[in-house]
């Protein structure tokens, strides 16, 4: 079994990712331990989950900073002092600086609900649907200076159905988002992830099931 990671999980909102993740420290599917979660918002549900998994927590309100880097190094220092080793973007909905992306190089994960680098920002969900995408998804990607440009690890493609809201359409991404974002961190703490210019390689590499896939379906 390979050694437990240290997280710094960092999240804004309901926190379905978090608990996806805390789900697999517990059963042993993912060889990684949270050692702390990080909020900046003390209303977010991410908190309640952790501190119902026993989990350390942290809150600090970015207003209370003058910038941007002062709000970072808080943060940066925290997640020191905790002895994280990989920081976990899970919903956390502040744009991290340099002084971040320094204290932890190639050691900081995003989720994003799109298949980058189709869509990057908000609302994507929306706009692969406006759009008129064939398929939607998920990527987890490294975090780098840009906004959801970062090399890229995992990502999982859903079906866009033409009855899809954005709501039916986030669903299904987020059902997808929750199996990804474990298993990304599991090929960190297994040491198989090297970055490479713009490209993540894994080693021993891994081969899809699936050569490929067609929406609507070629055979129907
Ligand atoms: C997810 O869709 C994730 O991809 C995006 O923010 C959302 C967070 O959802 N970055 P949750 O808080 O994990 O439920």
């Amino acid at each position: 079994m390979a050694r437990k990671v240290r997280i710094g999980a960092l999240a804004s909102g309901g926190g379905t990712n978090l608990q996806a993740i805390i789900d697999a420290c517990q059963n042993g599917s993912l060889d990684a331990e949270i050692a702390l979660v990080f909020t900046n918002n003390p209303e977010a549900g991410a908190l309640k989950r952790a501190r119902k998994a026993g989990i350390a927590c942290s809150v600090l309100d970015h207003r209370e900073f003058q910038s941007r880097e002062d709000f970072d190094r808080a943060v940066v220092q925290t997640l020191q002092d905790a002895g994280v080793e990989l920081v976990i973007l899970a919903g956390f909905m502040r744009l991290i600086s340099e002084v971040f992306l320094d204290a932890f190089p190639g050691r900081i994960m995003n989720i994003h609900p799109a298949l980058l680098p189709a869509f990057p920002g908000l609302h994507v969900q929306r706009k692969a649907l406006e759009y008129g995408a064939r398929f939607a998804g998920c990527t987890v990607h490294f975090v780098d200076k840009g906004v959801d440009t970062g090399p890229i690890i995992i990502q999982a493609v859903v079906p866009v159905l033409d009855d899809d809201t954005e709501e039916s359409l986030s669903a299904r991404i987020l059902v997808q988002e929750h199996r990804v974002y474990p298993r990304a961190i599991q090929l960190f703490a297994e040491g198989r992830l090297q970055i490479e210019g713009r490209r993540v390689r894994i080693s021993p590499p891994l081969t899809p099931a699936e050569a490929s896939l067609a929406n609507p379906p070629l055979d129907a």
